[in-house]
């Protein structure tokens, strides 16, 4: 069984874990039968597509993946635990777990230009992921999670996909590709049948840069703790609310920008939370979800209680166009 690289086009949509199962089977042979007794490293982020990959993985070769997770800083509230309690706890995979928070927000301090903080968190994403690949001897192959849109995208040159690129030149891999020609529903019906939470596979987006683009200007902690804090807050209510799942993309931005408040009869100077929720069905246009007024309430009143230097809640009526989804 050998690994596919383009989509047949005669393939069935995954949409049952019958179909997903027979997928497993077939991808958990294609990985033994192309990694032999060889080892696999994996940067694994928690999102949707690593995830999968890491599961499929640990159940073809078990410890022989070594899963890279580096927390940057500017991940959610909760997930680099959560990467840690599904894959080292429930899956007993063997992960490295890289705490590189001082070492990108350092790099980050005082950058406002959003393309320079991109490119920066970036390139100290693969300063330390090679820099554990290197301590580890031995590994031949690198697996991704390059799935099937990422590659149409590529070939219609409108974005380069993640792929190894950018890796320094001593470091090459043969790669493990094992959702490369599934759709993203498929990879969610695969990671759900192979037993991750639903907390993992029915993710929203978010983006590589992380909260990084949401804390808007150059980034400080204090406000980028501002921005997890109110996304937690947004992320808990309307999960309360039921829109969990029907709301396409929801989250916080806070500016680098304050206005004057009061509290306890004295001026105060704080920032203040921006709510954004969109429903999209490929991000190139995206309209607002119409959240009802009294669970806006409640959401400000919490961050208001909860969210140190907020002074102003604003909710984003902006569709895109003519705005981004994202402030960045
Ligand atoms: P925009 O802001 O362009 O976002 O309307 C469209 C979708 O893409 C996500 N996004 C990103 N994803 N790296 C990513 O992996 C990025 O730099 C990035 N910027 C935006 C965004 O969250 C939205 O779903």
């Amino acid at each position: 069984m050998l690994q596919l690289l383009v989509r047949p086009q005669d393939m069935k949509r995954i949409d049952s874990p019958a179909l997903a199962q027979a997928y497993i089977d077939e991808q958990v042979a294609a990985i033994q039968a192309q990694v032999g007794d060889g080892k696999v490293l994996l940067a694994l982020s928690g999102g949707v597509d690593s995830s999968v990959v890491a599961a499929l993985l640990i159940r073809a070769i078990g410890d022989r993946l070594v899963a890279v997770h580096v927390n940057h800083g500017l991940l959610r509230k909760g997930e680099p635990e959560q990467v840690i309690e599904v894959f080292r706890n429930q899956m007993h995979a063997n992960l490295v777990y890289v705490d590189a928070v001082d070492r990108f927000l350092d790099k980050l301090a005082g950058v406002k230009d959003p393309e320079t903080k991109r490119k920066i968190i970036g390139k100290e994403f693969i300063d330390v992921f090679a820099e554990e690949a290197r301590k580890l001897s031995g590994v031949k192959f690198l697996a991704q999670g390059t799935i099937w849109p990422d590659i149409l995208e590529s070939e219609a040159g409108i974005k380069a996909h993640h792929n190894a690129g950018g890796l320094p030149e001593d470091l090459s891999f043969e790669l493990v590709e094992p959702v490369r020609i599934l759709f993203k529903d498929e990879v969610r019906m695969v990671g759900k049948t192979l037993g991750l939470p639903d907390g993992m596979v029915y993710r929203q987006p978010f983006p590589g840069p992380g909260l990084g683009v949401r804390c808007v200007g150059a980034i400080t902690r204090d406000r980028l703790e501002a921005v997890r804090e109110s996304d937690a807050i947004l992320r808990e209510e309307f999960a309360a609310a039921g829109l969990q799942d029907k709301v396409w993309q929801y989250f916080t931005v806070v500016p680098d920008m304050k206005s004057t408040g009061i509290k306890d009869g004295k001026r105060t100077d704080d920032w203040m939370v921006i709510i954004r929720a969109v429903n999209s069905v490929d991000a190139t246009s995206a309209t607002i979800e119409e959240v009802p007024y009294p669970l806006l309430l409640k959401i400000r009143d919490r961050i208001f209680n909860e969210v140190k230097g907020v002074n102003r809640v604003l909710y984003d009526l902006s569709s895109k166009p003519l705005a981004t989804i994202e402030y960045e």
